[in-house]
């Protein structure tokens, strides 16, 4: 949410952060705007809309040329995406320029104290508090690391800030407090940054930086202090993808690329993991054999498809280990007094690795005794910083908003914790836990051969472009799948669509069956347990007997539900616990289709951003 860039060096400070604006631009993208400072004074320059407004603005009246500079893309919490809303935000004299990512919670009575002393305030953000703020400081005789400090003891709420001064031409100072930054060091300069994407073509050398603590760059140093001014010590680590894997590659969009992507990134998230004889080894598993062994729950936190991919683990996590295991909005967790204490496992899963929702179930959890796993996709992120142990999948960048090699790494992640836990708590055997290995490594080729096939779906995609609803329904783990193909259709084409457990259309949602409603039915293996196959058979009978058109996701070879389906797709057969993998694919796949036929910008939805860091 809101993508921060921050430059000082040898380069051109505009062209290195607008390239970094393009990169963060799926964290946000209602307005963006740059600063530099150039011979004593600040230059800026900001739009409302995507990035492409603000570039063609730069080219009609380019910002003079200097090596220091700033730059953010919007995604708008305060005030409308307009011109003047659009960060960065200056002072009454023009001298402080600062973005920001967050909501300033005591916004409100530190801007009435400013106008109280006579500070016009020129936009309806929280974010311009802070420029005033810093520029009081600065006034007072502090310089630009002291008046960070001074400004962040007096603020409530999530904010990464970054600021610039028009007396300090080689300097970027930032703060951050639940909210994303990270430093990138190069030779001579050096940058900060919401994620390491806005700077990887320049270095993959980056330093973690904790809450309430500031940082300030200048080309050849970063010093990193906390709240008081006393140095802290920092963490660096090596980024292991390049700048050619947050590209597009050829593909019309950033979705298409990353669906295709997937068979290489279940690979990646399974390499390394399966010993000899199967036995499965988890790096950075931090947590004891003693201490899983004395879990007694297993509680699940994540929002969106990360907590779909929660649903799943629920199925998997209970039979493989028989630990109860819940699943819960991370959003609602911490608000209804849940039973957690030192024998619960909570699980938080999250691509970002900083959606705050997540981020604040996880502390909860973790100040009740429970001891949190993270799954997550980006290295060096909040969650699993803060977590005791973390299950990293090598999913690589995903950069379209709308999350699908990265929930096809979840999954699997979740499987491995499930039959780690069977395998250290002696539930499963040795033997079995092979077998479901071995069912495992099969699935990259498995969802290659799904994507081989997906020309049908494309098609049918643009012939239903038009139909107002789409229902999706399963049952068992085919029903989570329901609720991801239902996200995915409604984030992307904008269109009603709602995924249900089958068996409860009867209880109700069967109402919205009429004349040609397109239903997308996932069926289970006929070869599992036989009276789940049988029972959605007669859930199709149901809604085509109303009229709907049915669209069914079906094992090869499954000839039972031919009779009831008006289109079938086929997926390769796999045991009923992994079917979502491949299963979930080609509703990836209608939903990207669905959108580009309705001339919708398929990488960036109207209304969402990629990383959610407010609540
Ligand atoms: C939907 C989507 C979102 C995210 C959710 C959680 O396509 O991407 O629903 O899954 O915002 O994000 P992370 O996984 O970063 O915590």
């Amino acid at each position: 949410m809101c993508g921060i860039v921050g430059y000082t060096g040898g380069q051109q400070a505009i062209s290195v952060v607008l390239e970094g604006l393009r990169r963060l631009e799926y964290r946000g993208y209602d307005s963006a705007g740059v600063a530099v400072v150039a011979d004593g004074a600040l230059a800026s320059l900001k739009r409302a809309g995507k990035l492409a407004n603000l570039e063609k603005a730069l080219d009609e009246t380019p910002l003079a040329s200097a090596t220091t500079g700033l730059g953010h893309t919007r995604w708008a919490t305060h005030g409308p995406p307009t011109n003047r809303n659009a960060h960065p935000h200056l002072d009454q004299a023009g001298r402080v320029a600062v973005i920001h990512n967050g909501i300033i919670e005591n916004f409100a009575r530190l801007r009435a104290e400013l106008e109280a002393d006579g500070v016009a305030f020129v936009s309806d953000t929280d974010t311009e508090v802070v420029a005033h703020m810093l520029a009081s400081e600065v006034a007072a005789g502090s310089g630009l690391a002291d008046a960070m400090r001074a400004v962040c003891r007096r603020l409530a709420g999530a904010f990464t800030l970054v600021a610039v001064h028009a007396d300090a031409p080689d300097r970027v100072v930032a703060a951050r407090r639940n909210s994303p930054l990270v430093v990138g060091v190069g030779d001579g300069e050096n940058f900060l940054a919401s994620d390491v994407s806005a700077f990887i073509a320049h270095t993959r050398e980056a330093l973690e930086i904790d809450d309430d603590h500031v940082v300030e760059i200048t080309p050849d140093t970063v010093v990193v202090t906390d709240t008081d001014g006393a140095q802290v010590p920092v963490r660096g680590y090596h980024v292991d993808w390049d700048a050619s894997a947050a590209e597009k590659d050829g593909y019309d969009y950033f979705m298409l690329k990353e669906i295709a992507e997937q068979p290489k990134a279940v690979a990646n998230t399974l390499l390394g993991r399966i010993g000899t004889g199967g036995k499965l080894s988890l790096d950075q598993m931090r947590l004891s054999d003693e201490e899983l062994r004395e879990v007694e729950k297993v509680v699940v936190i994540a929002c969106g498809t990360a907590y779909h991919a929660g649903l799943v683990a629920k199925y998997a996590i209970e039979h493989w280990t028989r630990i109860p295991c819940e699943v819960e909005l991370a959003s609602e967790f911490r608000y209804r007094d849940p039973v957690v204490g030192r024998r619960t496992l909570v699980i938080a899963i999250s691509q970002s690795g900083e959606t705050m929702d997540t981020l604040m179930a996880l502390r909860y959890a973790r100040q009740q005794g429970a001891r949190v796993l993270a799954i997550c996709n980006t290295n060096g992120s909040t969650i699993p910083r803060e977590s005791d142990a973390v299950l990293y999948t090598y999913a690589g960048p995903e950069v379209a908003v709308a999350s699908t090699k990265a929930f096809l790494t979840q999954l699997i992640a979740c499987y491995l914790v499930g039959l780690y836990l069977g395998q250290v708590r002696g539930t499963k055997w040795g033997d079995e836990i092979q077998a479901v290995v071995r069912d495992l490594s099969d699935l990259p080729s498995k969802v290659d051969q799904v994507l081989e096939t997906m020309e049908p779906v494309r098609a049918l995609a643009r012939e239903l472009s038009t139909a107002t609803s789409v229902l999706f329904v399963g049952r068992h783990v085919g029903f989570p799948v329901a609720l991801e193909g239902a996200l995915k259709l409604k984030e992307l084409a904008y269109m009603h669509a709602e995924g249900f457990a089958a068996a409860e259309l009867k209880h109700g949602p069967i109402a919205l069956i009429e004349d040609g409603v397109p239903v997308v039915v996932v069926v289970p293996s006929p070869r599992g347990r036989s009276v789940l196959h049988d029972k959605i058979v007669s859930n199709i009978q149901e809604i085509r007997a109303r009229g709907a058109r049915t669209i069914v996701i079906a094992e090869e070879g499954d000839d039972a539900v031919e009779p009831y389906a008006d289109h079938i797709v086929r997926v390769p057969a796999c045991p009923t616990l992994l079917q979502p993998v491949v299963a979930t694919v080609p509703l990836q796949v209608f939903a990207c289709e669905m959108a580009s036929a309705r001339g919708f910008d398929v990488d960036q939805p109207r209304n969402l951003a990629k990383s959610v860091t407010v609540e």
